[in-house]
């Protein structure tokens, strides 16, 4: 092991140069969990624990007020729940001034960061192993998400703060799972003052993900391969990942830009995207996540509907009672909803959100960011300024 190590350390220092690796250093949060990115940057930390109708047990984290100030229960609670390999720490690894979880703290806040099923603090369950039961416990998408965890945590943090309501806000597929839930059981559209989706996907038939589009084409094969093998589960968190990062992303590092192309072969283009923060986000991110959620996804590209998982006609007959699956009912969502997302965006398309902004009763507030890509919506060089700002301006109006 120690001289794989060494050789390692020996190609990294030959590859970026022995001085630019001496002189630059990673940003100071790079290796940091959540916990600690919490901490470290003077934030309070609180560890909550939830357990699923169907046994999933989810860790939800809590920032309970900002830097400086004493906790005060009047503060209005709000969920932030991230996308597909993606969790509580992906709120606050940019800094005070520029990870949302942080400004909504100092803004008065009482801060809820979410972990759904199967990522790194939420890979548990109270009768299932993920590592044994692998079909039984990885088959789920934002579907059971929207069905089971984020009404888990919303019941949980309205019982916790004694509130009637809380803002919501979602990722990517965050956004899609609390499409879910609030078509599926109205009554949840009661318990959120505003919900505000950031490059929010539910129609997918017109993305431009090269990505989504193999899953869409192979997505027969791919289920077929997971039934045999049981992989699946994929990119697990992975704590070799965030040396990668420090040692070829950094600032300085001659390979920064292939980690660049990693990143955007994944979550797209973008012109936007802060390399130096690359270390820091690799410490944390993917934190995991099932196959299947990809399969879904394929799915609703391939469909153009936005439907529930399709088994295949024998077993949608005995899970849904049709052969084809449900279609969401986006009318009857009747939570205002704010739109931010980009135009250089390959999973949010503008056909498909327009059909999403037509269908849903209130929309509050559409930005369209030019030049911003997927992820620019959380960690975008400006949106600071693009949207966080605006978010808080609006927030205060519900
Ligand atoms: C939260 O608490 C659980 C249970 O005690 C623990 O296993 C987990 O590591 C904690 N999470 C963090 C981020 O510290
Ligand atoms: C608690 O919050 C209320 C409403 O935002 C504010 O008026 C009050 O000053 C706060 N109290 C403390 C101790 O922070
Ligand atoms: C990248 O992010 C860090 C941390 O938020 C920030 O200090 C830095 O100014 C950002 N870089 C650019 C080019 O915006």
């Amino acid at each position: 092991m120690p001289s794989k190590i060494l050789v390692f350390t020996a190609l990294v220092v030959f590859v970026n140069g022995y001085n630019d690796y001496e002189i630059r250093r990673p940003p100071a949060d790079t290796g940091r969990n959540v916990m600690q990115l919490i901490k470290r940057n003077g934030y309070p930390f609180e560890n909550h624990t939830v357990q699923t109708k169907d046994g999933y047990i989810l860790e939800v984290h809590r920032i309970p007020h900002g830097r400086n100030t004493i906790g005060n229960d009047t503060r209005p609670p709000v969920l932030l729940v991230a996308g597909y390999f993606c969790g509580s720490a992906d709120w606050v690894n940019f800094g005070p001034e520029n990870s949302l979880g942080f400004i909504l703290a100092d803004e008065g806040y009482d801060v809820w960061l979410a972990n759904y099923r199967g990522t790194r603090w939420s890979r548990k369950h109270a009768w299932l192993d993920p590592d044994v039961d692998r079909k039984e416990y990885w088959t789920f998408s934002f579907q059971q998400i929207g069905q089971y965890d984020v009404p888990a945590f919303i019941d949980y943090i309205l019982s916790q703060t004694n509130q009637e309501k809380l803002f919501y806000i979602g990722h990517s597929q965050g956004t899609t799972s609390f499409f879910a839930l609030t078509s599926e059981e109205p009554e949840y559209n009661k318990k959120v003052r505003l919900s505000i989706a950031l490059s929010p996907v539910a129609y997918a038939g017109h993305m431009k993900s090269a990505l989504a589009h193999l899953f869409a084409i192979f997505e027969d094969q791919i289920a077929e391969s997971l039934e045999k093998n049981q992989r699946y589960e994929v990119f697990p968190h992975n704590p070799r990942l965030a040396l990668i990062g420090r040692l070829f992303c950094q600032d300085g590092a001659a390979t920064q830009d292939l980690c660049g192309l990693v990143f955007y072969a994944f979550a797209g283009y973008s012109n936007y995207l802060n390399k130096t923060m690359i270390p820091v986000i690799a410490t944390n991110t993917p934190a995991g996540s099932s196959m299947v959620q990809a399969l879904h996804y394929g799915q609703l590209l391939k469909s153009k509907k936005f439907r529930k998982y399709d088994y295949g006609e024998d077993k949608n007959l005995e899970i849904y009672g049709q052969s084809t699956p449900p279609d969401y009912d986006l009318r009857k969502i009747t939570t205002p909803i704010a739109m931010y997302y980009g135009d250089k965006d390959p999973f949010t398309s503008k056909e498909d959100a327009d059909r999403l902004a037509s269908e849903v009763l209130h929309v509050a507030v559409r930005k369209i960011i030019d030049g911003y890509s997927h992820l620019d919506t959380m960690w975008g060089i400006g949106a600071q300024q693009l949207i966080f700002k605006d978010i808080i301006e609006l927030m205060k109006q519900y």
